[in-house]
């Protein structure tokens, strides 16, 4: 995708604390960013550390030497940088697509400032325009779960693994349903609550009112869509 991803990620880069604990999402735009801040890291312009949100974030901080800490340490981050599946014109979100919602979520709850990097094709009118929306869910209550689902007109389909037998397994142990709604969603933060109040969901990639700024990658460079 050409610089887009980069630029976008770039374009963080210029919130990045000279020093502090700062949260790394998940993606193929946050790998790109990850490689920019590690530079930034060695240069010795910024002395953060961060909080991974997922195997591949944690493996990121490794690759580009950028400093590790956790949320026992540092249970306030002074931003989090992450990616996104789908954007709304309120800023909210659909995340999950590779599977790291629910430690993205916990990471960005304990951020003062989220922000997101995107390219355009990730901007919709309403979420579950073209992405499902993927849930966590405890494998001992997948049948229930999706019966429950199924029950409100929703659609589940269990996400395949690549390169393994049957559904992916998280970072976190469960499973993972990818919703497929009749249309996109009028009410995210509604959806958010009543998948959230069935009991074997541990996380949905809805995430609600919780981003500052958007940062969009284009050809030419990057815009930033505010809260
Ligand atoms: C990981 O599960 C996701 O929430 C990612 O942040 C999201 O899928 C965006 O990834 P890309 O930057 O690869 O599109």
């Amino acid at each position: 995708m050409s610089n887009i991803k980069l630029n976008a990620a770039k374009s963080a880069i210029g919130l990045i604390p000279e020093k502090g604990p700062i949260g790394l999402g998940s993606g193929s735009t946050v790998a790109i960013f990850a490689k920019e801040l590690g530079r930034r890291v060695e240069s010795g312009k910024a002395d953060v550390s961060v909080v991974p949100s997922s195997y591949q974030a944690y493996q990121l901080a490794i690759e580009f030497n950028i400093p590790l800490t956790n949320l026992d340490k540092n249970p306030e981050l002074l931003l989090t940088v992450d990616g996104a599946d789908e954007v709304d014109k309120y800023l909210n979100l659909t995340k999950g697509g590779g599977g790291a919602l629910f430690q993205e979520k916990v990471v960005a709850s304990a951020s003062k400032k989220l922000v997101i990097i995107v390219d355009e094709s990730k901007l919709v009118e309403k979420l579950a325009s073209r992405f499902l929306i993927p849930i966590e869910v405890l494998p001992f209550s997948l049948g229930v779960v999706k019966r429950t689902i199924t029950k409100m007109g929703i659609e589940p389909i269990v996400r395949e693994a690549q390169k393994k037998m049957g559904p992916i397994v998280t970072d976190n142990g469960n499973f993972i349903l990818d919703l497929k709604f009749a249309k996109p969603i009028d009410n995210p933060a509604q959806v958010a609550i009543d998948l959230k109040m069935i009991p074997g969901v541990v996380e949905t990639g809805l995430f609600i009112g919780m981003t500052d700024e958007v940062h969009v990658g284009t050809e030419e460079g990057a815009y930033i869509l505010k809260k």
